[in-house]
């Protein structure tokens, strides 16, 4: 656990990095919590889906090209704006859920007009993703990945999991994730397991509320 450099907090670390303009390489810039991220973009906030970011979304699922989605309701058909709305609304109210799911609460990551990232917080585990799949599913859009969003995107999801109660928390992914593993670390997660699934090993990890 390493010091973030502007609030001398020990929970998390971001390394934040840029594209340097002389050689075009990325390169370590600094180590910044992901409280000092939302200092940094004071806008960044997390919401329920809704009507006032449609061309945002839509921005962003193009952005993903033929990309895996991360988390699964960005797989919705979204054609109908609105009806994707009210079954996002249907999974976490728990009405007509397809077989196997357990209702689901959908957050988007928001700066002023823009969706950043989408996160699925899961109200209670069942056997199937108590296995593979834990409490939170999440993703940042391409262009904004690699300055700390992940993380804090964890961190505020993490948040309304407290506030339901839910803890600890199962987060779950795939062993090649870097990306996933090291935002889950940095968010306090402690490597619990891990599985062989379809060829792939999945790592599961437990987050519980710091004191
Ligand atoms: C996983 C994901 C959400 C991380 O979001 P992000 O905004 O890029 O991550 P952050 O900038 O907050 O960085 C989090 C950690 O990952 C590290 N990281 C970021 N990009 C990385 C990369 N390409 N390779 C390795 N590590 C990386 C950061 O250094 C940081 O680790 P540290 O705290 O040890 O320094 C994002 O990469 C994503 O949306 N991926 C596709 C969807 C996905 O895989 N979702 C997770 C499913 S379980």
């Amino acid at each position: 656990m390493r010091l973030c450099r502007r609030c001398q907090q020990r929970t998390s670390r971001i390394y934040f990095t840029h594209r340097k303009p002389d050689d075009g390489r990325y390169g370590l810039v600094d180590v910044v919590c992901p409280w000092v991220v939302l200092k940094r973009r004071p806008w960044v906030r997390l919401i329920l889906p809704c009507l006032e970011y449609e061309g945002s979304y839509r921005d962003y699922i193009t952005e993903l090209g033929n990309e895996e989605r991360y988390p699964f309701p960005l797989d919705f058909d979204h054609a109908d704006f609105p009806a994707m709305l009210a079954k996002l609304e249907q999974f976490r109210m728990g009405v007509d859920l397809p077989q196997g799911f357990v209702p689901s609460t959908t957050y988007w990551l928001v700066d002023q007009q823009e969706m950043i990232g989408v996160a699925n917080l899961r109200h209670y585990l069942n056997a199937r993703i108590e296995r593979a799949g834990g409490h939170i599913g999440l993703g940042v859009r391409p262009r904004e990945r690699g300055k700390g969003l992940g993380a804090t995107l964890l961190r505020l999801t993490l948040e309304q999991a407290w506030a339901r109660s839910i803890q600890p928390v199962h987060v779950h992914c795939y062993k090649h994730n870097q990306a996933s593993a090291r935002m889950i670390l940095a968010n306090g997660g402690v490597l619990d397991s891990e599985i062989e699934d379809g060829g792939e090993t999945i790592q599961r990890y437990i987050i519980s509320p710091s004191r």
